[in-house]
């Protein structure tokens, strides 16, 4: 027998991998029935030819789960998608998938293709019946002037989505360019998938957090340290690299999963970034993973610049900061120009130790 997923809610619960949470419990219902409709279609399929003949028929409503940060969202999603069994399925952050999209638009448009975003979604359908979106977000006005088309004709294709969201649709792309050409996605997603706010009163991921060290000084030797926050946060996902769109170039994260960014201070201060693009890895990230903070000093002291515009954008961002350092904030930067400065630095470098650091 197959276990239902209040089953697999419960076992975890039984096993202290998860509080009971009577909002997180009540989604399951909803994705219970999508998952036994996805694995019953998938089944009947293959016995039927190959589903040579077999035309896709409308499914349930998708999911669209939305609410604040560290609510379990993720969580949940990841629950359902891997419990399907049958039914092809992928999950993907929204953000890289909308990148595939427009590459694979670009090659189609090379190779003189009209509509170029019917290969693209012709292909996407033909690969899965379920498609599970993290962090949906549309903040990119050439994101905003294709998803309607792209979900419609996914929608047509009998494919379910599941979303998460850290906003109600109604807020999706608010204040972008052109709003108006993007409200009939808005009502489309109200038509075809359930929209539910995860009401939960809990930020799970502080609790994960509340009282643990997230500053570890000598950077030697943390590492273990590190990688099991990053496992407890992710799921011990992969992760994989994220690119972020500022100003027509990209930035990339090196390791991105679940809200959860990592990176070395090398990675991001030793480059010529500036704070645009900390900007778009504060606002992509709730987590960020920061090691091996050297010493600074006047020798390093662009990088030590950076490194000063990039706390203040986490700082900004509510960004929950993890890191490794050379020695502690105050003595990061004790020497050469620019002390002083870093002086404010070093204070946010504190705060965002705090126990509360971030909440809300
Ligand atoms: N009921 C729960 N009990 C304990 N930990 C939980 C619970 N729900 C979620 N978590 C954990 O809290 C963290 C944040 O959850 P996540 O699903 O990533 O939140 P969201 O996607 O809503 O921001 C994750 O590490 C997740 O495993
Ligand atoms: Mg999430």
């Amino acid at each position: 027998m197959r276990k239902t997923l209040a089953q697999i809610y419960e076992d975890r619960v039984a096993a202290g991998v998860l509080r009971p949470d009577p909002a997180q419990h009540a989604v399951l219902e909803h994705l219970e029935t999508l998952r036994d409709w996805l694995d019953t279609q998938a089944v009947r399929r293959r016995s039927l030819l190959g589903g040579l003949f077999v035309r896709h028929p409308t499914p349930p409503k998708g999911l669209y789960l939305w609410g604040g940060v560290g609510r379990g969202k993720s969580m949940l999603m990841d629950l359902f998608t891997e419990s399907v069994e049958h039914a092809p399925k992928r999950r993907v952050h929204f953000h890289a998938f909308m990148q595939e999209i427009h590459k694979g638009m670009h090659e189609a448009r090379k190779a003189g293709v009209e509509d170029a975003l019917a290969p693209v979604a012709d292909k996407v359908i033909r690969e899965v019946r379920l498609l599970a979106f993290d962090e949906m977000q549309i903040t990119d006005i050439t994101d905003a002037m294709i998803v309607g088309r792209l979900f419609e004709k996914l929608f047509a294709a009998g494919i379910v989505i599941v979303t998460t969201s850290n906003r109600v649709p109604e807020d999706l792309y608010k204040d972008g360019l052109n709003r108006a050409l993007f409200l009939p996605f808005i009502a489309m997603i109200r038509e075809k998938l359930e929209v539910v706010e995860l009401e939960s009163p809990t930020d799970y991921r502080q609790h994960r957090l509340e009282g643990a060290q997230v500053y570890f000084h000598p950077a030697r030797g943390s590492r273990a340290r590190i990688d099991a926050i990053w496992s407890d946060l992710t799921g011990a996902a992969p992760g994989a690299v994220l690119k972020l769109p500022v100003n027509g170039r990209e930035v990339e994260l090196p390791r991105f999963a679940n809200g959860v960014g990592r990176a070395s201070f090398w990675d991001l201060c030793a480059h010529p970034l500036g704070p645009a693009d900390f900007l778009a890895i504060a606002g992509a990230c709730r987590v960020l993973i920061l090691e091996d903070i050297p010493q600074l000093s006047a020798s390093n002291y662009n990088e030590a610049k950076r490194f000063v515009t990039l706390i203040d954008a986490l700082y900004e961002a509510k960004v929950r900061l993890i890191c490794s350092a050379a020695d502690v904030p105050e003595r990061l930067y004790i020497e050469g120009e620019g002390t002083f400065e870093f002086e404010r630095t070093a204070s946010r470098l504190r705060e965002m130790q705090s126990a509360g650091w971030g909440q809300g």
